[in-house]
């Protein structure tokens, strides 16, 4: 299999290629990333160059991916804009990347009859009440809350229509919050740790009770390999590994694990719009694919995460001035 992997210079793509390459010694990944301040060619650190290409270019760039498409026999397309904090400060280049992004790789697999593999999230959904006993399921109704997730639910709308309107060979997956190594600081976890390793307090949004379903990207990773090599087209797949968590939790549990008071964190003014809880049934994709995730213990995984922070300074501190002015400005 050659495959193109887009976005796969940012957190989530470029352990999906570090996974894929490791657990299929025969394909080849070209990765299709435009580098924005979230894509580090950095992550893509040590692969073999004969099974690995970097092509630095747009989503939204017809000629380009027309080109890659037609090489390639798949794309797994994970580019997007990430951040719902950014999408509510500037919302523009999320149309960009993320309607305009997908409908151009949609065209171009459309045209070249290649398969498609769509990266999307659980947030749109929108959000659960804190007592609700559902969770996200396949059939649960799109209702997203912010720009990103607004964004994200009109990209997944649009393969929708392209698999129905026009055949093309797609499968979707939405995934809840991932955590891990080479997440850029402007997301929760990778902000606290690093506060606290700057010797500041970390930053709990309003009360710290919203939930988030955590899944370690390696299990991510595994189950979008699942999906591409056994997913029926025109499905979609929910990814997620029962990791609910309320913030407060997370935040004292690295306060914790980092040898501080558990209680030494600021609250800030609330995100607006803030969705409560999300939470996801996977039971499709492992009943149906067979897959599970491996990481279930979140404790172990988030000292792992902790250490590499801890241990890649390097890595993050050219974005951490950046990312922390960009939260200063109202
Ligand atoms: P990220 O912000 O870390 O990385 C995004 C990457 O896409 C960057 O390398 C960036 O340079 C690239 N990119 C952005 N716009 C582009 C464009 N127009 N053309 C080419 N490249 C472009 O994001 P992430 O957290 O790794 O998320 C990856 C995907 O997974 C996204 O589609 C996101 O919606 C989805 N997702 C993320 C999470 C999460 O917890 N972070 C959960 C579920 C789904
Ligand atoms: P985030 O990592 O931005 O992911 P998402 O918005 O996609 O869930 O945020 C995760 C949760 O953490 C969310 O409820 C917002 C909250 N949060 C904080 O409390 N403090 C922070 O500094 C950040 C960035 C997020």
């Amino acid at each position: 299999m050659n495959i193109v992997v887009t976005g796969g210079a940012g957190f989530i793509g470029s352990n999906f290629v570090h996974y894929t390459l490791k657990e299929r010694p025969n394909w080849h990944i070209t990765v299709l990333d435009a580098l924005t301040y979230a894509g580090n060619e950095e992550n893509l650190r040590g692969l073999d160059p004969s099974r690995f290409t970097f092509v630095k270019g747009d989503t939204t760039d017809a000629e380009l991916v027309d080109k890659l498409v037609s090489e390639n026999d798949a794309v797994v397309h994970y580019a997007a804009e990430s951040h719902n904090d950014n999408s509510l400060k500037n919302p523009r280049p999320f149309l960009d990347s993320n309607i305009i992004g997908t409908y151009t790789i949609l065209e171009a697999v459309r045209k070249h009859g290649k398969r498609l593999h769509h990266i999307s999230t659980d947030e749109v959904y929108g959000d659960l009440e804190l007592d609700d006993p559902r969770r996200f399921t396949e059939q649960t109704a799109y209702n997203p809350s912010s720009p990103y997730s607004a964004t994200k639910a009109a990209s997944d709308h649009l393969v929708r229509a392209w698999v129905r309107s026009f055949g093309v060979q797609a499968t979707i997956s939405n995934c809840s919050n991932n955590y891990g190594p080479y997440q850029h600081v402007e997301k929760f976890i990778p902000r606290q740790v690093t506060e606290i390793l700057e010797g500041r307090r970390p930053k709990l949004y309003g009360k710290g009770e919203n939930v988030r379903d955590w899944i370690h990207t390696e299990d991510h990773s595994s189950a979008v390999l699942t999906i591409l090599e056994k997913g029926v087209s025109g499905e979609t797949y929910l990814i997620g590994a029962d990791g609910e968590k309320d913030n407060k939790s997370v935040v004292e549990l690295i306060l914790k694990t980092m040898g501080k008071n558990p209680t030494d964190y600021e609250h800030v003014s609330d995100r607006p719009g803030h969705d409560m809880r999300y939470a996801i049934d996977s039971s499709k994709l492992r009943t149906e694919l067979g897959w599970k995730p491996t990481f279930t213990d979140f404790e172990m995984g988030l000292k792992d995460t902790i250490n590499w922070y801890a241990d890649n300074e390097a890595w993050w501190k050219p974005q951490k001035e950046e990312t922390e002015q960009k939260y200063s400005k109202a």
